[in-house]
């Protein structure tokens, strides 16, 4: 079945109001959303993407009230989302039966976002829980655009709203906060900083441990086809076969290059860039090293992720 394209946030209402699926800007990335509670509609999205059934899903609501509907509040749950939501947070939680039980993996927790813009609007114009993983296939970089989700999956799906690029461009910071010290499970635009604030306990997940791990992070993830190499300035290789993707003005003799303004353009464009070094055909992406704490932990993050082979 062709894949319908809309601008229209309603027509993307009505598609996952009759229990199809349906891609839709967020302020992170793209997700494809369908009803939580639908078990048909929840497979759909599992096919679509070839996700391993053993990685759960977030779902997405409208307000704190609709979190209750899906979660068990928690002290530290509130404290994240009075404070972030609607934004780019998702908070995992103890589950409350009622979701289709592909949707948590079988896990006694499920992940919750409430997003802001017009994922919000379609998500209460649905008025009931949507699940929303990023809208690409499964291994392929999130798309920060709708003709990135076409590119992946188009005829696979029902429908794609096509919503301006997305603002923030790297997926949700996610926290667990089923226990009193929340636990940073994947960083994002959402600082450690910015969560100690209204959590002073939180911290990292110690991935060392392999114990406290989101289990999408388990999964190759956010690559594109060329080899990834992050390196500084000083090191880079350039080469007709290679593209240069950073902040830093890079020397001549690159297939393609992307110098952002700053680390938050960066971040935006990064995913955008992967897909056009594959279409380019290069083999080669040399990303710029990024260090710090705030969004350079997100960003180092996908890097390293996409650098991983
Ligand atoms: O920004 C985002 O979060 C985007 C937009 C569309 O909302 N969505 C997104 O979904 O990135 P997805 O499915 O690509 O990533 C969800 C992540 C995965 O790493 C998954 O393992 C983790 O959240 N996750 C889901 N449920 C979980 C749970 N109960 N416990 C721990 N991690 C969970
Ligand atoms: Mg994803």
């Amino acid at each position: 079945m062709p894949t319908l394209l809309t601008r229209d946030p309603s027509d993307a209402v009505a598609v996952l109001e009759g229990g199809g699926t349906c891609a839709f800007p967020t302020e992170t990335v793209y997700g494809l959303g369908a009803l939580a509670r639908d078990a048909e509609a929840v497979e759909a999205v599992f096919q679509a993407k070839g996700r391993p059934g053993d990685n759960p899903l977030i779902v997405h609501v409208a307000d704190l009230e609709a979190v209750e509907g899906v979660a068990t509040m928690t002290e530290m749950g509130r404290r994240l989302l009075e404070a972030f939501a609607p934004g780019p947070l998702t908070v995992v939680l103890p589950a409350r039966s009622g979701l289709a039980p592909t949707v948590t993996a079988g896990l006694d927790t499920v992940a919750v976002r409430v997003p802001s813009g017009i994922a919000l609007e379609i998500v209460r114009g649905v008025g009931a829980p949507v699940v929303a993983p990023s809208a690409n296939r499964s291994g392929r970089p999130s798309p920060t655009t709708w003709q990135a989700v076409l590119e992946d999956l188009d005829g696979r799906i029902d429908a794609i709203m096509q919503g301006p690029p997305t603002a923030i461009g790297i997926e949700s910071t996610v926290v667990d906060a089923s226990s009193r010290t929340p636990v940073v499970l994947r960083p994002g635009s959402v600082t450690l900083a910015q969560i100690r604030d209204v959590c002073p306990d939180a911290r990292n997940a110690d991935h060392g441990d392999g114990t406290i791990r989101s289990p999408g992070t388990r999964h190759r993830h956010y690559a594109p086809r060329a080899t990834v190499t992050v390196v500084d300035l000083e090191d880079a290789q350039p080469g007709s076969d290679a593209a240069w993707i950073g902040v830093s003005e890079p020397p001549d003799g690159y297939g393609l290059a992307t110098v952002c303004a700053d680390l938050e353009d960066y971040a935006r464009r990064l995913y955008d860039a992967f897909r056009r070094a594959d279409a380019h055909e290069l083999t080669r992406i040399e990303v710029e090293r990024v260090e710090g704490d705030g969004i350079e932990a997100a960003l180092s993050d996908r890097l390293r992720r996409a650098a991983a082979r």
